[in-house]
């Protein structure tokens, strides 16, 4: 049966983000419901008005590849308790330019991990906000990551049970609601 495509984006640019490791996980985590890629934003130039007269490869590329997908998946960090520049930066690029809103009606879900106790919740309550602003239909509920050392192993799982079933009902959710948007029967999990 035909898996629904899953466009996952990662509100950090760093070598080493604990959130790509954690987007990777939820690859593998929801592979058998998604075709999961994740949608590069490392590469985008700083948002500039200027450049919308002739837009960069990499914003073409990006947001073409938004237009693609069934359903996104964002896993951010926090930055001074709000959204990383970069991700902000590539919202904008997906809005633009005017009349182009790559977002419009997009299905999204959003979680993401920092090492502190309320692991990423104030960004992602912002990141909800210019979201629906966007015309993303932002999927409720709460998924805040408090990141352990070894949380995701060197085979892209989730080590924490509690962890893994938390996020695998997650995105079992995710695609349920892409089902009845897009029309699609869900795929059913192998036997
Ligand atoms: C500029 C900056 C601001 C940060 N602000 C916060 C914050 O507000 N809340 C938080 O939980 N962690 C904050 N952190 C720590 C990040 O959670 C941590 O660096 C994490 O590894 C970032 O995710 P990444 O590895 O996916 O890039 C901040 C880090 C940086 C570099």
């Amino acid at each position: 049966m035909t898996k629904f495509k899953l466009g996952l984006i990662v509100g950090s640019n760093r070598r080493d983000s604990i959130n790509r490791a954690l987007a990777q996980a939820l690859e593998k985590l929801g592979a058998d419901k998604f075709n999961a890629s994740i949608i590069r934003i490392d590469d985008l130039p700083l948002y500039n008005q200027d450049l919308e007269a002739a837009l960069p490869e990499p914003v073409v590329r990006f947001k073409s590849h938004i237009t693609d997908v069934d359903a996104l998946l964002f896993v951010t960090p926090e930055h001074s308790r709000s959204i990383p520049a970069v991700l902000k930066s590539a919202i904008d690029w997906g809005a633009r330019p005017w009349g182009q809103n790559s977002w419009t009606g997009k299905l999204a879900a959003v979680t993401g991990t920092s090492p502190g106790a309320i692991g990423t919740a104030v960004a992602q309550q912002h990141l909800r906000s210019v979201l629906g602003d966007m015309g993303v239909l932002v999927m409720g509920g709460e998924a805040y990551i408090t990141f352990q050392p070894e949380l995701v192993d060197a085979n892209n799982n989730i080590t924490d049970e509690s962890v893994r079933k938390f996020l695998k009902a997650l995105l079992d959710q995710l695609a349920a609601l892409t089902a009845k948007l897009t029309g699609q029967i869900a795929p059913r999990a192998a036997a």
